[in-house]
């Protein structure tokens, strides 16, 4: 790949994750030249890339092994990319597993971010930084939403903690040294590319496998939880755009709806011609498809968090007002792109 001179430079952390992979494009798409740093692992787990980058090419110059916990691998990395933007995915990002993990979820999600704001630092490299921090800083008391950019931080995980953390640490960095660095508050976004242990595409890969008789069940935890979903690749787009501000400003994205765990099983239910309905409580309860009348979805204990963020919905009218920012995906038609793609997938395996 050739550059010219004026070719605006990005590092994105992360890389290979959902966002990191939608990111990736739509800079390429704007011109950057994209570097990003991916992790040794004894598996190759970079198709969400793959066709960016032709990652089978181990020694990509545009790849860069490293990881947060490891400083000394970002001040190798930043001196030699010199970005003129960083972008700062990279995290063990699931809640329910850093109950799990919490000294590690530290180390990445915290530390991780300090590493990075130091190695940037003490190179004295001019670049922007945005911190991908996220609603899981608040409590999700019902009595709180919508949540926006004043809504105060209660994290309830090891994770929500963490992310804390590398918030409060940005701020500091850029308060303290006059750094450009940003917190993009993201509530929940989904895609086809949401790795399978999220709710959203835990669902629409299994109700798919139970339509085509692969499986017959889905073990879940909370029900009632709510989120506030948004298609990830628009927010992605206001990462972006959080960058190229003349001034750094935290911002909250998100589409100001919500929906519970149950309304997302119906959903995608719905679009693969299932006819749900619940019956039971608690743990007893299990949702069953009226044209078979087969239990398809029961619950499982260990899928419940120690703490749970119950209700979240987002106030995004900061991002609208400065950046022009607007979510354009409803919640309806994320629920059926994951699905179709899912659906597509299957059928290609089978196929
Ligand atoms: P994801 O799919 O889980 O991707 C996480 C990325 O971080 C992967 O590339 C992973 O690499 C990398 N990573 C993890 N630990 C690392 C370490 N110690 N050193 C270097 N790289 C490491 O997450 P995502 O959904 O794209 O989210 C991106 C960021 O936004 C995360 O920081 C997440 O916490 C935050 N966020 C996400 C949402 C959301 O709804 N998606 C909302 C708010 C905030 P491997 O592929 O090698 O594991
Ligand atoms: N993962 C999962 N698996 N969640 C379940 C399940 C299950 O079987 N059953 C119910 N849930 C509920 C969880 O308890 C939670 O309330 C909700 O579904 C969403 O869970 P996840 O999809 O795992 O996402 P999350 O909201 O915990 O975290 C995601 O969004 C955050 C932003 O709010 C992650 O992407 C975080 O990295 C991100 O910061």
């Amino acid at each position: 790949m050739k550059h010219s001179k004026k070719t605006k430079k990005a590092l994105i952390t992360g890389i290979t994750g959902q966002d990191g992979s939608y990111l990736a494009e739509l800079l390429i798409n704007k011109g950057y030249e994209v570097h990003g740093v991916v992790r040794r692992s004894s598996t190759f787990n970079r198709q969400n890339i793959e066709h960016i980058f032709n990652s089978k090419h181990i020694y990509s110059h545009e790849l860069h092994y490293g990881d947060m916990t490891d400083i000394d691998s970002l001040m190798r990395i930043v001196k030699e990319v010199q970005p003129d933007e960083i972008y700062n995915l990279a995290a063990q990002s699931h809640v329910r597993v850093s109950f799990d993990i919490p000294f590690y979820t530290a180390q990445s999600d915290a530390i991780g971010v300090l590493n990075l704001l130091e190695a940037v630092h003490k190179l004295e490299v001019k670049t922007k930084i945005y911190q991908a921090s996220t609603s899981e800083l608040f409590s999700g008391d019902p009595k709180t939403t919508p949540q926006n950019e004043s809504t105060r931080f209660h994290p309830k995980s090891p994770y929500g903690v963490a992310k804390l953390y590398g918030y409060e640490i940005a701020r500091v960095y850029k308060e303290s040294y006059g750094m450009f660095v940003v917190n993009g508050i993201l509530f929940n976004h989904e895609s086809p590319r949401r790795a399978e242990n999220f709710v959203t595409r835990k669902v629409t890969t299994a109700l798919v496998e139970i339509r085509y008789g692969e499986r017959e069940r889905l073990l879940l935890g909370n029900l009632d939880a709510k989120r506030d979903w948004g298609y990830a690749p628009e927010y992605m787009e206001a990462a972006w755009m959080m960058l190229q501000q003349k001034v750094p400003e935290d911002f909250v994205i998100a589409t100001g709806e919500t929906h519970s765990i149950r309304e997302l099983v119906e959903r995608a239910g719905e679009i693969l011609g299932f006819d749900i309905f619940w019956k039971g409580r608690g743990l007893r309860e299990v949702g069953i498809d009226k044209k078979t009348g087969k239990i398809i979805i029961a619950i499982d204990p260990g899928y419940f968090r120690a703490n749970e963020v119950p209700h979240l919905r987002g106030d995004a009218s900061k991002a609208r007002k400065i950046l022009g920012w607007k979510p354009k995906t409803t919640f309806n038609e994320l629920v059926k792109i994951m699905v179709d793609a899912d659906l597509a997938r299957f059928n290609g395996v089978k196929g």
